[in-house]
């Protein structure tokens, strides 16, 4: 039985709901953030990190800073290309133009190829864009949380460091990692940024990321200073040393109370093989996807390729609106989220099914979202 107060199942595609033993650990007695205890805590956080990104390389740093998803954005725009320098952004959506927007807000200067709804740039054009000009780095949404788009990282990769090896690869793993395969040594990635309110199941306001020896060589060599005080690497990346060394540290102060539930999702999730993780992920997706063909809807992410894992971004029926929707869901317990998209977000609705709604077998969260989404619909008079 879980001891949260009764609650709507929150089935968007992020913050997600969270575990017992991960919310208990927030209500941890207040400690030094520079005190043994904490440090070791930690020290140990980023280390397990490591686990998680698949990265052994001891040049590989993880970084874990008081903020969300959108400050690893910063991180990388402001750390790894300096003004004036190329940045190829390829987009599937919402976040993918966002994380364009960022780089241009720090000087880069930015081309962005972009999917078709429902799709990815594909590894062609990738490949022509990189001939045509030098980029700095190339940066990919791993899962479009937009759309639940799923872009083919392992391919990207291939490509990169066939036509253009010294580019940087970043992706936005926000609502992939901890839920999609990541190999980060063995694809060759250079940063992966992410936050800790999705797959990972900590509550929002933790930067999660991890970079590599390329890419922390990178900022070291800059020939600028970054414009950024908070979100300079070059400040974060002593202190991250010493708190993975057990030795106090101080830049800024980071949150202890996050960090003990991050310790606890992470070591949760470290607890299993990351294969089973993946595939029990892949598992649910299946299911959701198979319950809305039954349903005669289609999924914004087209073909099964390019299909997160973790999400389902569902086509609504023409006859039925958001508004219409959204509440007979909560009425029945389930809160989705409505569309996120600039052309066709009024048309379909997010269903996150990732974390301990799809790990944790004592929950029924997913069978109750689906039938809860049948007999919606049903009331709002659509049959298939
Ligand atoms: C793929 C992706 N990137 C970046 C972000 C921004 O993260 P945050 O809202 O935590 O700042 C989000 C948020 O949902 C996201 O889904």
């Amino acid at each position: 039985m879980s001891s949260q107060a009764a609650h709507p199942t929150l089935l968007i595609p992020g913050p997600i709901e969270f575990d017992d033993a991960v919310l208990q650990s927030m209500a941890h007695y207040s400690e030094s953030h520079v005190g043994p205890g904490f440090v070791s805590t930690f020290g140990d956080t980023l280390s397990m990190l490591r686990k998680l990104f698949q990265t052994t390389n001891p040049a590989s740093q993880p970084f874990v800073i008081n903020g969300s998803g959108t400050l690893g954005w910063d991180m990388v725009a402001v750390n790894l290309v300096e003004p004036g320098e190329n940045a190829l952004v390829l987009s599937t959506g919402y976040f993918g133009d966002g994380f364009a927007d960022c780089l241009t807000a720090y000087g880069a200067n930015v081309t962005t190829i972009t999917g078709a709804v429902g799709s990815r740039p594909q590894p062609d054009e990738i490949e022509k864009a990189l001939k045509e000009k030098k980029y700095k780095i190339v940066t990919a949404t791993h899962v479009d949380t937009s759309t639940g788009v799923l872009f083919d990282l392992k391919t990207l990769t291939d490509v990169v460091k066939r036509v253009s090896p010294e580019t940087l690869i970043i992706a936005d793993g926000v609502c992939s990692v901890a839920c999609e395969e990541i190999a980060f040594d063995e694809w060759g990635l250079d940063g992966v940024v992410t936050a800790g309110q999705k797959a990972i199941g900590c509550p929002t306001g933790l930067s999660i990321s991890m970079f590599s020896g390329r890419a922390i060589d990178t900022v070291k060599n800059r020939k600028t200073e970054p414009a950024t005080y908070f979100a300079s690497m070059k400040r974060w990346i002593p202190i991250m040393q010493n708190y993975e060394a057990k030795k106090p540290s101080y830049f800024s102060t980071p949150s202890p109370q996050l960090v003990h539930a991050l310790n606890t999702a992470v070591s949760q999730i470290l607890a299993r093989p990351l294969s089973e993780r993946f595939q029990r992920h892949i598992e649910v997706s299946d299911k959701v996807k198979k319950a809305v063909a039954d349903l005669g809807l289609k999924v914004v992410a087209g073909k099964p390729e390019d299909q997160a894992h973790a999400m389902t971004a569902i086509y609504l029926p023409d006859s039925v609106s958001i508004p219409d929707v959204l509440p007979k869901l909560l009425n029945k317990g389930i809160i989705f989220a409505g569309g996120l998209h600039k052309e066709i977000g009024s048309k379909y609705v997010r269903f996150g099914h990732m974390g301990p709604s799809a790990m944790d077998p004592k929950r029924s969260d997913i069978d109750n979202a689906l039938q809860a989404l049948r007999d919606a619909l049903a009331e709002c008079g659509y049959k298939p």
